[in-house]
């Protein structure tokens, strides 16, 4: 059904201003280990050779010697740091393929983060990935390699919305897509990602959820269920880029094209899609069926990092960047390993109330 109302914050007019993220605490110290060599070399070349391998389909020979020396520096610095790097599936194919101990998508992240043994997470994704890994391991130093990389959807609402909208609609649920800072997450029942949305949703046995903030996510969901939704005005700017009108004149052009979509696209998107999921169900969809000619609509270095494993896939565009992304690069997760900065903080008190809502979504049952 299609969702049954949808706010933002020119609806709450006492909205306090300036409260987007957690009061920061001032990092722990950590000497830092003098920068190793970054040279092009012959001992570089055969020590990285099987990484190569891993990537050769998706970085050209000539742009290897540029990164190589970087690559094999972070996999000596995990190591003497005690260090684990998880990474998004939009992570560039030299970061995912070639230094992440883990890849995966927002729920795969979460439930790695729990297992990890390691003393440090170098956590390469946008900051509330980050947050999300402190939240559940939270005697581990998470690093983010840039504390600038947030998210639109993240900066689209504060704890304080959240508050003002459990006022306007009493008694019914929130579920908070996990886009979002630990200071929303500590505001709702439950968090979500794309992978579950409909299951949490559904979980809650409620006739009404509030669904904050993906308006797009939401109306996906309200789709798919007879829960009435009530949904927040936030949009990824990533993906409400694309259009439906783009998809069929690229169908048009070779109607066996197979086109796949993420759920934060907008509806007409969707509309032209031959499947929708979470970044993981996209990868999975893609080794199942090997299509010939594939677009998927989303971050482009996630189509890079599927050629790179199933190059017989030919990936046409179009797709879009995520500026927040992308500034986690080789250099900075050197630097991260280098000096043990930038290191993620949540207030312990604001943390426990956002726990509870991440582990009560890792503890459904399937
Ligand atoms: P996934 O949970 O599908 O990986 O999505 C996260 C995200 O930020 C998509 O833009
Ligand atoms: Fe946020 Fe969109 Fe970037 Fe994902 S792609 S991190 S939702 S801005």
């Amino acid at each position: 059904m299609p969702i049954t109302g949808i706010y933002g914050p020119e609806d709450f007019d006492s909205r306090p201003q300036g409260q987007t993220t957690s009061p920061r605490v001032p990092p722990r110290t950590a000497a830092p280990l003098p920068m190793p060599s970054l040279q092009w070399t012959a001992d570089v070349e055969r020590a990285t050779a099987p990484l190569y391998e891993r990537v050769k389909h998706v970085i050209p020979p000539i742009e290897w010697p540029l990164m190589a020396p970087t690559i094999k520096a972070i996999n000596e610095l995990k190591r003497a740091r005690g260090a684990v790097i998880l990474a998004h599936n939009y992570q560039a194919p030299e970061i995912f393929h070639c230094v992440a101990d883990i890849g995966g998508d927002s729920l795969q992240l979460a439930v790695e983060a729990t297992k990890v043994k390691a003393d440090v997470i170098v956590q390469c994704g946008v900051h509330f990935m980050a947050e999300t890994s402190k939240l559940l391991n939270p005697d581990k130093t998470v690093l983010i390699p840039d504390s600038r990389a947030g998210c639109s959807l993240a900066a689209s609402i504060t704890g304080a919305d959240v508050r003002l909208l459990r006022e306007k609609f009493p008694g019914v649920p929130v579920v908070a897509y996990v886009n979002t800072s630990a200071e929303v997450k500590a505001e709702v029942d439950i968090c979500c990602t794309s992978s579950n949305a409909v299951q949490v949703v559904e979980s809650l046995n409620a006739p009404s959820v509030i669904f904050l903030p993906d308006r797009y996510l939401a109306t996906y969901v309200a789709s798919k269920t007879d829960v009435k939704i009530i949904a927040w005005k936030g949009a990824c700017e990533v993906h409400e880029r694309f259009t439906g009108e783009e998809l069929r004149s690229l169908r048009d052009g070779d109607p066996s094209v197979q086109i796949i979509a993420h759920p934060e696209c907008p509806p007409d998107v969707l509309a032209e899609a031959d499947f929708t999921g979470s970044t993981a169900h996209m990868i999975n969809w893609v080794r199942e069926r090997r299509p010939r000619r594939l677009v998927m609509i989303t971050e482009c270095s996630m189509a890079d990092n599927v050629r790179a494993e199933l190059p017989d896939v030919e990936m046409l565009r179009p797709c879009n960047l995520c500026p927040h992304m992308k500034r986690i690069t080789l250099a900075n997760i050197l630097d991260s390993l280098l000096t043990l900065g930038e290191e993620v903080t949540i207030d312990p008190a604001l943390a426990v109330r956002a726990r509870r809502s991440v582990e009560r979504m890792i503890n459904l049952k399937n």
